[in-house]
């Protein structure tokens, strides 16, 4: 069975997509982020929860508030990127459950009334939109570098004080330079990562 994608389109996703590290010059619009984030928003999430938030870094002003945090292999990457996001994840998501269930207006209680499953909920379905900001990136045609090397805490003081969201991840955004690109890591095959039952 053919797949709906192009054997391009499959390569541009996953198969030839690199996690990059140096930039070409070239910018990133503010036009293509809202394109960006008009797909990430599609992508499921359990009850429609959407709790994934996103800052994107622009402007160099912006990143030295972010330098503090990066790990020291981070920094070079991250400040010459075009664009550095935060992926986030807002633990106070079931606010905004009226709008996003309104057919089971209950719902958003059920997640204030408990505070365990409202954070399981959000770091799952935070971290599947920060998975879905990833490919949607790569679809319309930018390169990402994803980043766990930082300091949480320092991030969410700087960025989220007073609020009940916190970072995830951090993703680079631009056009990388495949040439300076190491040789690519394997991946388990299909018997070492899946079972047929
Ligand atoms: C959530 C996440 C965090 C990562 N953190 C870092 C990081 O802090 N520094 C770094 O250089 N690479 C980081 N990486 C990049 C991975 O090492 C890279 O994606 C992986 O080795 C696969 O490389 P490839 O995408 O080029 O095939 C991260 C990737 C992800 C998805």
């Amino acid at each position: 069975m053919k797949p709906p994608l192009s054997d391009e389109a499959l390569d541009i996703l996953f198969r030839k997509a690199r996690t990059h590290h140096v930039w070409r010059d070239q910018p990133v619009t503010d036009e293509e982020l809202r394109q960006l984030y008009d797909l990430v928003k599609w992508g499921p999430t359990s009850a429609n929860t959407c709790p994934a938030r996103f800052i994107f870094l622009r402007t160099r002003e912006a990143k030295e508030r972010l330098k503090p945090a990066l790990s020291p292999g981070n920094v070079e990457k991250t400040m010459t990127a075009p664009v550095t996001a935060i992926v986030a994840n807002d633990f106070k998501f079931y606010e905004k459950m009226g709008k996003l269930f309104p057919h089971n207006p209950a719902m958003g209680e059920r997640f204030a009334s408990n505070l365990q499953v409202a954070e399981i909920t959000a770091f799952r379905n935070g971290t599947l939109q920060g998975g879905y900001f990833i490919l949607a990136a790569r679809a319309i045609g930018l390169d990402c570098g994803a980043m766990s090397g930082f300091d949480n805490a320092k991030v969410d003081a700087e960025f989220f004080s007073g609020s009940r969201i916190k970072s995830n991840f951090l993703c680079n955004l631009g056009h990388g330079d495949a040439s300076k690109l190491l040789e690519r890591h394997p991946r388990l095959d299909f018997e070492e990562a899946c079972q047929l039952l």
